[in-house]
């Protein structure tokens, strides 16, 4: 699908389970370094402890973000955080059932779906994550994953303008090294973004699709040259400030 809206390519880090107060200062530092005179949004997703020094390390000039949030805004839910404190604290965006939040901690369509429209009533824009898992894929079974997760969600969130994006991460090229190709890729955020079109196609057309899935510096600009891949959720490299920060120029 085509589109006359210029969709800002988001590039944005994601640091799982990383770092110490130090580190998350260095990177966030090197983060916002990238940022300035970029034309790509740059956006980072520390660990919830450092959520806070991140955002003031950055001083605006990269969006952060929460990994995960829950399904209610308060309550007896230890561990969890709200989308309420993540808005609270200053954050732009939340991830919103990424692949490790589905697979290990069990997250189901219907909970991340609860969470991304926790997200959105707290103003934040909900990062979903959508992705087969290879047996999936083996089965051709690809479509009706990524439609089934796409649709669950977009059964309960607000319908545009309020701000959404996804990210296409397919679990077996996650951390594991094995990108998927920019073609497989690009087919896949053609479909998602049909999906949304059925729906709304003012809200496909602008829609940002992230690709991730073993995002490196030197595979990167494959990815964004595709006309339906609008940026990347990158794991690992984001890691590595030095890399990160190609990642986030490209
Ligand atoms: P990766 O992780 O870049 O290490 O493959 C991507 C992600 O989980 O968002």
């Amino acid at each position: 699908m085509t589109s006359t809206i210029s969709r800002r390519p988001l590039l944005a880090g994601n640091w799982k389970m990383h770092g110490s107060t130090a580190e998350a200062r260095a990177w966030a530092r090197a983060a916002a370094g990238a940022a300035a005179d970029n034309r790509n949004e740059v956006a980072l997703f520390p660990p919830a402890p450092f959520l806070q020094l991140v955002l003031a390390e950055v001083d605006g000039a990269v969006s952060v973000g929460g990994q995960s949030c829950h399904t209610n805004t308060k309550g007896a839910f230890t561990g969890a955080t709200s989308a309420a404190m993540l808005a609270d604290l200053g954050c732009t965006y939340v991830l919103c059932g990424h692949s490790e939040r589905r697979h290990i901690f069990g997250e189901s369509d219907e909970f991340v779906a609860g969470a991304a429209a926790q997200a959105a009533t707290h103003g934040l824009t909900p990062v979903l994550c959508v992705g087969e898992k290879i047996e999936e894929r083996e089965a051709e079974d690809t479509q009706s994953v990524l439609s089934r997760q796409l649709t669950a969600a977009l059964d309960v969130l607000p319908p545009a303008p309020h701000p959404l994006v996804i990210a296409y991460e397919p679990v077996w090229a996650i951390g594991t090294g094995k990108a998927a190709t920019a073609e497989d890729a690009q087919a896949a955020h053609a479909f998602l973004r049909e999906l949304v079109a059925r729906r709304d196609p003012e809200r496909a057309a602008g829609l940002r699709i992230l690709y991730g899935g073993s995002v490196k510096p030197d595979n990167v600009a494959g990815y964004l040259a595709c006309p339906d891949i609008d940026g990347a959720l990158v794991g690992g490299a984001s890691l590595d400030p030095a890399a990160f920060a190609e990642i986030a120029t490209a």
